[in-house]
């Protein structure tokens, strides 16, 4: 149980409220203990014909009172220990929620998206079970237990009672056993099932690729196919449901044997008075309920630590990207950027993704990144902003190491366009003031849209800058996504402004428009174009061509055309294609 020991704080906090509900799950207990000394009375009385009206109205009162005891004291109890695992199961969601926020995007790669969900939500839940439901058992199982024993040898003898619980520890071993089992087949259950929504999923997301390549039949069978792995799984669950209750039955209906064959036999010698006989019939009712508790508990406790043992592990994870001890005081960025003798190789893989990368783009100009498909220029923006850590070579920013520079100044001070132009499922306002904590004038954000050229199509919308995204909204065209995800960049009013890529699904017209625009916000700061087209880095100050994780050629678009390799080839076959298109 050592692994709960990280939630020592919480329960500190909280020792009150748990001791507040084992102390109303005693009581319920004590209560539920006396009913059967009622009975017990009550029924002395009526065999010796002693009986009155008015003393069994007083009876009856006294259990309706004991009713009224339990009553309340579950109220409490259920409050008490049951309201705090669910308090618990908030706080720890949370913390594993903000720790999660501080590990790097590699940690994200290496950890399906998946898993990370089930961690949220199926080991919270049984590090819950385990410390609300699991409390509440412990604590009745062994009260329970030591106290109904203690009254049925108070109230008969110690052979009745031995002999009558013998059969009891089989209770809370079968169903040790059958918990188990159930468990391993309810996991299954929820695995076919989690699978089939995931098949439903995807099919619905990706419905217009199913619909143009008319797979409709195809994926109707691979749906029901997952949908019968899932009534299977179910089928095979309901069996072992089915065999419980009987199972139990049957084990708890010896020990009433025992009680009627042999305490039967007493109450004929006249060594128990029927009274003492019904009292222990009633204890050992008590009884059943804490022997299939210590079975159930055992499982539920087990399956929490190990749960908890998951989560501790991922709240042990270090971050891989922090501010180091040698981290100085900047707050600002004037915007040159060094590359020296920079090689990376990315985790688990084999190939270095850049090698031997060295270039200096002076504060205020514009470097233009040209190159094939995966020839390495995403990874120098991703090591500028220190997604991934290098082992050799240099990055500086202002002729300082980036390691050096806090992260949120670095980070803040780049405003980035990613290749991908991921966007939140909010409104289009939400989305393009995503850096903004605090909401900002609407002027800047139609500012910021008007210089990406989006302006136009966002006010075309009935709800403008209303307007949800996802899937619950409207879907972007390709070129729409680049330019809300490029004004998103520019109105941080970053120092470095970096475009990945940003403008490919445009037009080439709409593309001259938005490099105008953007020529204004550009100057005085320091720009990275990335890029296919020659046409989008043509005016850099300077331009790197990268094959193969090296750079090939650089200097300015003359210069590079003069040279006659592999710029002027991909400039000479973009205006063959141009060409062509406009034929
Ligand atoms: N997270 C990653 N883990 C491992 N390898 C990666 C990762 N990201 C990229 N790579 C590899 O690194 C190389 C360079 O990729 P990079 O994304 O920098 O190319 P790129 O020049 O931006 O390509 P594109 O023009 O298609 O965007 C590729 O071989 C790619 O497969
Ligand atoms: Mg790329």
């Amino acid at each position: 149980m050592g692994s709960f020991r990280t939630l020592k704080d919480f329960f500190i906090k909280h020792k009150w409220r748990y001791l507040l509900g084992i102390f109303w799950l005693i009581i319920v207990d004590i209560v539920q203990l006396i009913v059967p000394q009622i009975l017990r009375t009550v029924t002395d009385l009526l065999e010796v014909e002693q009986l009155t009206s008015s003393s069994l109205i007083k009876y009856a009162v006294y259990i309706v009172l004991t009713g009224l005891v339990i009553g309340l004291g579950r109220y409490y109890w259920r409050i008490y220990i049951m309201g705090t695992s669910y308090e618990l199961e908030y706080y720890i969601r949370n913390k594993l929620f903000r720790h999660l926020q501080t590990l790097s995007t590699n940690y994200f790669n290496k950890n399906k998206t998946g898993d990370l969900m089930a961690h949220g939500t199926e080991d919270i839940n049984r590090i819950r079970m385990a410390l609300g439901p699991g409390i509440v058992m412990i604590t009745d199982a062994i009260f329970m237990t030591i106290a109904a024993l203690i009254m049925m040898i108070y109230t008969t003898n110690i052979r009745l009672a031995v002999m009558a619980i013998i059969p009891l520890p089989f209770l809370a071993l079968t169903i040790g056993k059958f918990g188990k089992v159930i468990f391993k087949r309810s996991k299954l259950v929820q695995e076919s099932f989690s699978d089939l929504s995931d098949n439903a999923q995807e099919n619905f997301s990706g419905i217009r690729v199913v619909k143009s390549f008319v797979q409709e039949e195809r994926e109707i069978k691979k749906f029901t196919k997952s949908n019968k792995q899932n009534f299977k799984a179910n089928m095979h669950l309901i069996k072992i449901h089915g065999l419980f209750e009987p199972i139990v039955r049957f084990i708890s209906s010896l020990s009433y044997l025992i009680v009627i064959w042999y305490g039967g036999t007493l109450v004929i010698r006249g060594t128990i008075s029927l009274g003492d006989f019904v009292a222990f019939i009633s204890y050992l009712g008590l009884l059943v309920w804490p022997m299939m508790a210590i079975g159930f508990v055992i499982n539920i406790l087990q399956r929490g630590a190990a749960s908890m043992d998951r989560i501790n592990k991922i709240m042990a994870e270090k971050p891989e990207i922090y501010d180091h001890e040698d981290v100085i005081n900047k707050k600002s960025i004037e915007g040159e950027i060094e590359f020296r003798n920079v090689s990376f190789k990315y985790p688990e893989s084999i190939e270095y993704a850049l090698k031997d990368i060295s270039f200096k783009v002076p504060k205020g100009s514009t470097l233009g990144i040209v190159g094939r498909t995966g020839s390495g220029k995403t990874t120098i923006i991703t090591l500028l902003l220190r997604l991934y850590e290098i082992e050799e070579g240099e990055i500086l920013v202002d002729g300082v190491n980036v390691s050096k520079i806090p992260l949120k100044t670095l980070r803040e001070n780049i405003g980035y366009v990613s290749q991908d132009n991921f966007l939140f499922s909010t409104s289009i306002k939400d989305n393009i003031s995503f850096a903004f904590e605090d909401e900002i004038k609407n002027e800047q954000i139609y500012e910021a849209a008007k210089i990406s050229q989006v302006y136009d199509n966002i006010i075309e919308f009935p709800q403008k800058f209303d307007t949800s995204l996802g899937e619950r909204g409207v879907t972007l065209s390709g070129g729409q996504r680049q330019r809300t995800a490029l004004a998103r960049a520019i109105i941080k009013n970053p120092d470095i402004l970096i475009l990945d890529d940003s403008l490919s699904a445009v037009d080439t017209q709409t593309e001259e428009k938005i490099l105008d625009n953007l020529e204004k916000v550009m100057k005085n700061r320091t720009n990275m174009l990335i890029a296919h087209r020659i046409s989008t880095v043509k005016n850099s100050d300077q331009i790197i061509v990268f094959d193969e994780g090296k750079i090939v050629e650089r200097g300015i678009h003359e210069e590079l055309i003069e040279k006659k390799g592999l710029y002027n080839d991909i400039y000479n076959k973009q205006l063959l294609e141009e060409k062509i298109s406009n034929k």
